[in-house]
């Protein structure tokens, strides 16, 4: 069994932010619960987390994590520092401890596997992951002797020129037999460049110190300021567009989409250019995406599509088309076969199977029936200055153009609205409602004449 102990009390000065780093989001995950995640695996005994700078933010930031720990760091005086504050929580205990840096979210799950297989299949004091880097500048160099033991790791800034020249750098990924490190972690000092307690420094201590290089380098990137951020959100893209593609997805022009690591697609689910797909999305097959649209913790049945168009926590049943230009926000609900055109924006409304509002058009806190045509420009007035009106409108009807629905009211099944008119009492079922001025012509009227 393994025990998890993530350090994550750092303020992370160089990302230049008020949020800790670790909170970062990171394509719809804060780097913390990504690392976190990556250790789901190895199935640690338990989950150990080392905050300190924006504690409370942290720990709220996990809140869904029940059975995360927290151990407070109050001063935060260099990792080094950060694993002794663990001598109380793993006091006695006989386990590996996996050690992990709250900034490097890209980890493989298979990768942390084979670091702790490694590590117990040596019966290894400590295993640490490497890389060999072509730029290995700002990382701790990993040296080792002949038989790939650990004999020190130096900081990029403590390093002579001649020791900057060593590619392999320390990941900041670790397997220890905690009970040989209590031993140490109290000995610790802080004689570098910035005055901190390393952990790195316990390694010379330990014996044997195996390091395990790992394939993929893009793994083990370590965040330390905006534009690693950047590239790590690149890396994560290409990661999880590969495994669209390769599951049957088409993207087309694939580096001008985004999609979150949440967001759930079936085969021959199509997404064109400048698309982004967000948070709990789910997709089904035969579906068209874009070009343009933004989708986010929206579900999407089979065939429907989407063009030029942003939904937001709505619902879309098969073969229904939006856009260009529609806007589904706050639970919309739209049936199959329905068409939601140009310049349509919902809210909290429902539509029924076939409906069509194809044209410029509000529809807020509504419940339409099946197979209601809303007519261009057709207007829920739902706001009265204070509270939010409901408007239904029953099976069949129709709204003429430029209708203006005052909430409350209701509309019962075939009703036909006169174009131009504001509706502000209820339509029993099977009416014409025409609610406008009549229009007056009077022949031979001119300005300034006699009239
Ligand atoms: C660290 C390693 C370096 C390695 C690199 C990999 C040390 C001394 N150096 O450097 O060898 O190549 O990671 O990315 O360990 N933290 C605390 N408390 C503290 C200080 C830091 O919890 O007092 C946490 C931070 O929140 C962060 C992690 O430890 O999650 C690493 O700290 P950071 O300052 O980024 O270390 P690096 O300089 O990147
Ligand atoms: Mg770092």
């Amino acid at each position: 069994m393994v025990a998890v102990a993530v350090l994550a009390a750092g303020r992370g000065t160089r990302m230049k932010s008020s949020l800790p780093k670790v909170l970062h989001p990171l394509g719809g995950k804060s780097m913390l619960e990504r690392v976190l995640d990556s250790c789901a695996l190895i199935e640690p005994s338990r989950y150990l987390v080392i905050v300190g700078y924006a504690a409370e933010e942290v720990k709220t930031s996990l809140k869904h994590w029940d059975h995360v720990e927290f151990v407070l760091q109050e001063q935060q005086l260099g990792t080094g520092h950060a694993v002794q504050q663990l001598l109380p929580a793993l006091k006695g205990s006989d386990e590996d401890v996996l050690i992990l840096n709250g900034d490097v979210p890209l980890l493989r799950q298979e990768t942390l596997q084979q670091l702790l297989d490694t590590h117990q299949t040596n019966q290894n004091a400590a295993t640490l992951l490497t890389a060999q880097l072509e730029n290995p500048q700002g990382y701790g160099r990993v040296f080792c002797d002949d038989k790939n033991q650990v004999q020190e790791i130096i900081e990029d800034r403590d390093c002579t020129p001649e020791q900057k020249r060593n590619q392999r750098i320390n990941a900041g990924v670790y397997c220890l037999n905690w009970q040989k490190l209590a031993e140490i972690l109290p000995h610790l000092s802080a004689e570098n460049d910035q005055k901190e307690y390393y952990l790195t420094d316990v390694f010379t201590s330990l014996s044997p110190v195996m390091a395990m290089d790992v394939a993929d380098v893009k793994e083990i990137s370590g965040i330390n300021h905006r534009k690693h951020l950047a590239d790590a959100y690149t890396t994560l893209q290409q990661r999880i567009k590969d495994k669209w593609l390769m599951a049957g997805v088409t993207l087309i022009d694939p580096d001008s989409i985004t999609i979150d690591e949440t967001v759930e697609l079936s085969p021959d689910v199509t997404i064109e250019p400048q698309t982004h797909l967000r948070g709990n999305t789910v997709i089904a097959s035969g579906c068209r995406i874009g070009p343009g649209s933004m989708i986010e913790n929206s579900q999407l049945g089979e065939q429907v599509t989407v063009f030029y168009s942003v939904l937001t926590d709505s619902t879309v049943e098969a073969g229904t088309r939006i856009g260009p230009y529609a806007h589904l926000r706050g639970q919309a609900r739209v049936g199959s076969g329905c068409r939601v055109g140009n310049f349509v924006e919902m809210k909290n409304t429902q539509l029924g199977e076939g409906c069509n509002v194809a044209h410029l058009s509000y529809l807020g806190d509504a419940t339409l029936g099946t197979k209601v045509n809303v007519g261009a420009g057709t207007i829920t007035a739902n706001y009265d200055g204070v509270h939010k009106h409901q408007t239904h409108i029953g099976n069949y009807s129709k709204t003429g153009s430029n209708t203006v629905l005052v909430a409350p009211v209701r509309l019962g099944d075939e009703v036909t609205v006169a174009a131009g008119s504001v509706v502000t009492e209820d339509v029993p079922t099977d009416a014409l409602v025409i609610a406008r001025s009549r229009q007056v012509v009077k022949p031979g009227w001119r300005l300034n004449s006699d009239e």
